[in-house]
Order: C-alpha cells, then sequence, then structure tokens
C-alpha cells in the first residue's frame, strides 16, 4: 500500500491549498542550524521537513531535527495546515515529541508565513519550564532556499528566538 504521506505525485492538489504549493516536497538543512536560548547552551542542528499531501485541503508535515554532530536524533514535530477559504489565513495544528501540542495560526503574505499559537497544551508531566508562547516565520526566499525562525515565552522568559535555519529543496 502506499505511503499516505508520500502520495503527492499522484493526486492532484486541492485549490484550498494551491496558495501553499511552494511548501510541498522534502527539504534539507544546507547548513547546521543555530539554537539558542538565554537559559542553554547554544547549539548546532540539521533538520529534514517534509510537506505532503492525498487531495484533501490538507497538508500533512514532519519535522525531523539531529544533534548536528552526533546525527542523534532531537525534536520532531508532525502535523497538518489548512486554509480558511477564502482568506490568507493559515492554521498549523501541531505534535511535538516534547509533550507539546499547539496550534499556531497566521497570514500568508506572498511566500511568507507569519504564525503565532493561539493554544498550547502539555502532557502532564511534562519537562519544565513550559513553552507559553510560540511564533515561527516560514518564508521562501528569491534564491529558492527555505528559511524558518522560530521564538519562544517560557516561564521563566519573554519571547526569544529559539530557532533559525535554512533548508533547500531536497524532493
Ligand atoms: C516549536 C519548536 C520548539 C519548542 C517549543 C522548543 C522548546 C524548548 C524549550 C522550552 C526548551 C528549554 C528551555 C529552557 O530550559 O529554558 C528547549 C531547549 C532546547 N531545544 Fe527546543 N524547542 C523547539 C524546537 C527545537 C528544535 C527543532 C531543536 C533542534 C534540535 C531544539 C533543540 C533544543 C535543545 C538542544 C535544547 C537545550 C537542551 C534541552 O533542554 O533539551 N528545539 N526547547
Amino acid at each position: 500500500m502506499a505511503c499516505p504521506f508520500n502520495n503527492t505525485e499522484s493526486v492532484p492538489l486541492n485549490p484550498a491549498i494551491l496558495a501553499l504549493d511552494w511548501l510541498l516536497g522534502t527539504w534539507e538543512c544546507d547548513e547546521p542550524g543555530e539554537g539558542c536560548f538565554p537559559s542553554i547552551k547554544p547549539f548546532h542542528y540539521t533538520e529534514t521537513l517534509h510537506f505532503s499531501h492525498v487531495g484533501q485541503p490538507v497538508i500533512n508535515f514532519m519535522f525531523n531535527a539531529f544533534h548536528a554532530e552526533s546525527k542523534k536524533p532531537l525534536h520532531r514535530e508532525c502535523g497538518f495546515i489548512r486554509m480558511q477559504p477564502g482568506t490568507n489565513r493559515v492554521a498549523f495544528i501541531i505534535a511535538e515529541n516534547s509533550g507539546l501540542v499547539e496550534i499556531e495560526e497566521g497570514e500568508l503574505t506572498g511566500q511568507q508565513l507569519n504564525l503565532q499559537s493561539q493554544s498550547l497544551s502539555r502532557i502532564s508531566f511534562a519537562k519544565e519550564p513550559h513553552v507559553q508562547q510560540v511564533c515561527r516565520v516560514f518564508q521562501l526566499r528569491p534564491d529558492g532556499k527555505l528559511e524558518q525562525t522560530v521564538s519562544m515565552a517560557t516561564d521563566n522568559q519573554p519571547l526569544t528566538q529559539h530557532l533559525h535555519i535554512t533548508y533547500r529543496r531536497s524532493s
């Protein structure tokens, strides 16, 4: 049976997500991304993004990040992207391996997505400090590279950048 995450080629794209077609495919970071936050040691990481569809008005995604040197799996996210019909309003529905689940919403302007967390929830034994807010920007640059910047606020820190990385399309 075909993998439902890998059906992008065989099913027509639903018109409801046409404005996001520039995301579809697999993206590999071209050089290690930079991670930082006032309370942690700065770090480097690699990451692969998969965006696919199965003909529904939804994009499916998986993000898998690894330690830049040891290649050990670290942060992982998966979920769905929807657009409000007739608008440029976009919603990300996200589950993270840390035990956090998020709804992020925002606007699509050209090939840039600006997202802010609308609701956050977590498993009862999630590690502290707890995330209180997430802001995320995806941008397809004129050179064809995709850029992601993530900022967060926790119990202890105001909204501050946590991640910055660029990717090249690998399929
Ligand atoms: C929306 C996505 C993410 C959220 C909400 C998030 C959240 C957090 C939080 C709350 C901390 C603890 C900060 C503190 O102790 O003050 C943290 C630390 C850290 N994050 Fe993230 N993170 C995200 C994505 C990533 C990604 C993609 C990586 C890539 C490898 C990553 C790697 C790390 C590392 C290495 C640390 C420090 C060690 C640790 O606490 O595990 N994070 N992150």
